[in-house]
């Protein structure tokens, strides 16, 4: 059996409470399934800063880059709101991402049936809702330079931040997209300005040729994101796979993410490029939460967007894709039995704290793998 290393990363707040769900999944599957899951643990964030007085050290950041894939519970909190900008909280998860290289960052929005009543949407339009947002995560508007405040020296100042792809960037995360893709339904939306934008010209220039070339098995069509941004509100299961890019994927993929209710359930990824070697990727999975200071240390957390981060990460890091069928089968099968952590508490169901919810999601997991 091949070792799987595994770095876990708590942080602050709610983190260690939600991550601690997943070391008992972890414990279980390698106990009662041989999963021969190996774990290092680490510090980042605000506990990093308390420690080490940086937001992750260079320890625990080789730790990272040595792992197999990297579990991250959430930082931050007001404890450290006053500390310097370079070595505040966020800072450890940014130093991940760019020393990592994760260039793609995938946001499943899945509306579970248990939960379609508590969607700001009709129940009948997210129902079943199954959709994937790939945003490009290391490029666009958020990077290009020149990104100042110049003064016009005539009481005026300007601000200027520039959107900038090139191909290489379109191709490699069109090529996450569409790989993905032939995983589940096989359609891919490209999203995009083309009709405003040169960098949304090239886009869809990039992404067509990149689909005509490798992946013209897989639907592909292209959409404005401002139509997109609509029909994600109008009929959001017409989707499948959507990509776009940095500064459209942060809007779009939160505009989904709240058609399913809770921040507590929401999982998500991060990639990089995978490995000449190996052919392994580096990856980041966290809950898109934060660290929730204001339930911290009640034991009262969803710890299900961090358990649905490690089902991605048995999914994309070790394509161990029955086990993570199985776990999102077991979220949605205890939400069917009415268990609810207080964030999505409605009349009728049982209300339990992060330790019984968690347990019970161990439970289903392994009977469902007996
Ligand atoms: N990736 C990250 O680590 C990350 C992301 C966002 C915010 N933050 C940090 O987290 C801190 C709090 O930020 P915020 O309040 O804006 O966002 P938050 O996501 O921490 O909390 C927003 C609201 O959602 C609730 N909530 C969040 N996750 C929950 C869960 N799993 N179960 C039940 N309820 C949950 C919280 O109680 C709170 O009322 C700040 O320091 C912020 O910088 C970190």
């Amino acid at each position: 059996m091949a070792t799987r290393k595994l770095l876990l990363l708590a942080g602050d707040g709610i983190g260690p409470e939600a991550m601690a769900e997943v070391k008992k999944l972890i414990a279980a599957m390698n106990e009662k399934l041989g999963a021969g899951f190996e774990t290092e643990e680490g510090l980042v964030g605000g506990c990093a800063y308390d420690a080490h007085g940086q937001a992750i050290s260079d320890a625990d950041m080789g730790k990272a880059m040595a792992a197999d894939a990297t579990l991250f519970g959430a930082v931050g909190g007001p404890k450290w709101d006053a500390v310097p900008y370079e070595v505040r909280p966020e800072a450890g998860l940014l130093r991940l991402r760019k020393d990592m290289q994760l260039f793609a960052n995938l946001r499943p929005a899945i509306c579970y049936p248990a939960l379609a009543q508590s969607s700001s949407l009709k129940p009948e339009v997210v129902e079943g809702l199954d959709i994937l947002i790939i945003r490009e995560l290391t490029g666009g508007v958020y990077f290009g330079e020149p990104k100042e405040i110049i003064d016009l020296g005539n009481g005026q100042k300007r601000g200027i931040d520039t959107q900038v792809y090139d191909t290489f960037e379109i191709e490699r995360i069109a090529g996450v997209a569409f790989e993905l893709a032939r995983t589940r339904k096989n359609k891919v939306c490209s999203m995009e300005k083309r009709n405003v934008m040169k960098s949304g010209v090239l886009w869809n220039e990039v992404v067509t040729a990149t689909h005509k070339a490798h992946y013209s098995d897989v639907e592909l069509s292209h959409m404005l994101a401002d139509a997109g941004g609509m029909q994600l509100v109008r009929w959001p299961k017409q989707f499948d796979v959507i990509v776009t890019d940095n500064l459209f994927g942060d809007m779009l993929s939160d505009v989904a993410a709240m058609l399913t209710g809770s921040l507590g359930m929401l999982p998500s990824a991060s990639l990089g490029a995978p490995d000449a070697m190996t052919g392994k990727r580096k990856a980041l999975y966290e809950p898109v939460h934060g660290s929730a200071p204001d339930i911290a240390g009640q034991g009262i957390a969803n710890p299900i967007a961090m358990i649905a981060s490690f089902a991605m990460c048995l999914r994309y890091s070790f394509n161990m894709v029955a086990e993570a069928d199985r776990l999102e089968a077991a979220i949605a099968a205890v939400l069917d039995d009415g268990l609810r952590t207080a964030d999505i508490m409605s009349d009728g169901m049982t209300k339990v704290g992060t330790v019984q919810m968690g347990d019970a999601i161990v439970e289903k997991f392994l009977a469902l793998s007996a």
